[in-house]
């Protein structure tokens, strides 16, 4: 891609700015909810069944190690102004969810303090490490990590009434769901701007993280395996559904086949 000399920016870093302001723009327009008034909290369910709430309780984990993401993005993307001040924003939106996640834990009665208190202290023993070691693998994991975690979140959304409703979850699963998808379109975008720009490289990302997935820091806490046999056993996540509302949807937006990710390796 050219350099635009004016400014002393590439077209690339134009261009992603452009997206930046358009995701900033349909945020503040269309995407900002509040924890405190926009969920029915009365109607929360407390009988609901109780691997419902170890779920919530191990999605919660994943958002709380915000200061590990946000700390990693901007120093990758310090000098890149359209990627660090969309990582300011994405840390705004992501605090609320572990916020929204451990209200929703309190006011269901299926934790108290102390429990949530001894999760977070479990959490901050641990530092979460970017598993890429390039500003594009970072984008790539990126774009992979917000589409499963929003396919988590809407599968869980979907099971939620056959496991006994909660209309104040749902309500928190549909704003968050929302939000993932937003980032993930984000990155989706970025990357299909680094794939104009230097296809085979960034293929070769593509292929590293699509081949060596996993949801971040789940891995981390004492009791992960059953935490995982639990987001499988209720048909949320598992390898089936990565490579069907992951893999394959990823590679169809951007207009990669199999073969051509597989020669890029
Ligand atoms: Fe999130
Ligand atoms: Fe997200």
């Amino acid at each position: 891609m050219d350099h635009v000399k004016e400014t002393g920016r590439t077209a690339i870093d134009v261009a992603l700015n452009g997206l930046y302001r358009q995701f900033f723009d349909r945020a503040e327009k269309k995407r900002r909810w509040s924890v405190r008034d926009d969920i029915p909290w009365e109607q929360t369910n407390p009988n609901l069944d109780p691997a419902i709430a170890s779920v919530v309780e191990s999605f919660c984990a994943v958002e709380l190690f915000l200061p590990d993401y946000v700390r990693t993005a901007m120093s990758v993307f310090r000098s890149n102004r359209a990627c660090a001040w969309f990582y300011a924003n994405w840390g705004y939106e992501e605090s609320k969810h572990s916020l929204v996640l451990g209200d929703w834990l309190l006011r269901s009665g299926q934790r108290s303090d102390e429990q949530l208190a001894d999760l977070e202290g479990q959490l901050f023993q641990y530092e979460w490490q970017v598993p890429m070691d390039s500003a594009v693998g970072t984008l790539v994991y990126a774009m992979v990590q917000e589409l499963a975690t929003g396919v988590n979140y809407r599968n869980l959304r979907r099971r939620l009434d056959e496991l006994g409703g909660d209309p104040a979850l749902a309500k928190v699963l549909n704003l968050i769901s929302v939000d993932e998808q937003s980032h993930h379109h984000f990155f989706l975008d970025a990357i299909r701007l680094y794939l104009e720009h230097d296809r085979a490289g960034t293929l070769r990302q593509m292929h590293r993280v699509l081949h060596s997935f996993a949801m971040p820091a789940l891995h981390l806490l004492a009791d992960c395996k059953q935490r995982e046999s639990v987001i499988r056993s209720l048909g949320l996540f598992d390898e089936g559904v990565f490579i069907r509302e992951v893999y394959e949807p990823i590679l169809a937006a951007l207009g990669v086949s199999r073969a051509e990710l597989r020669r890029s390796a």
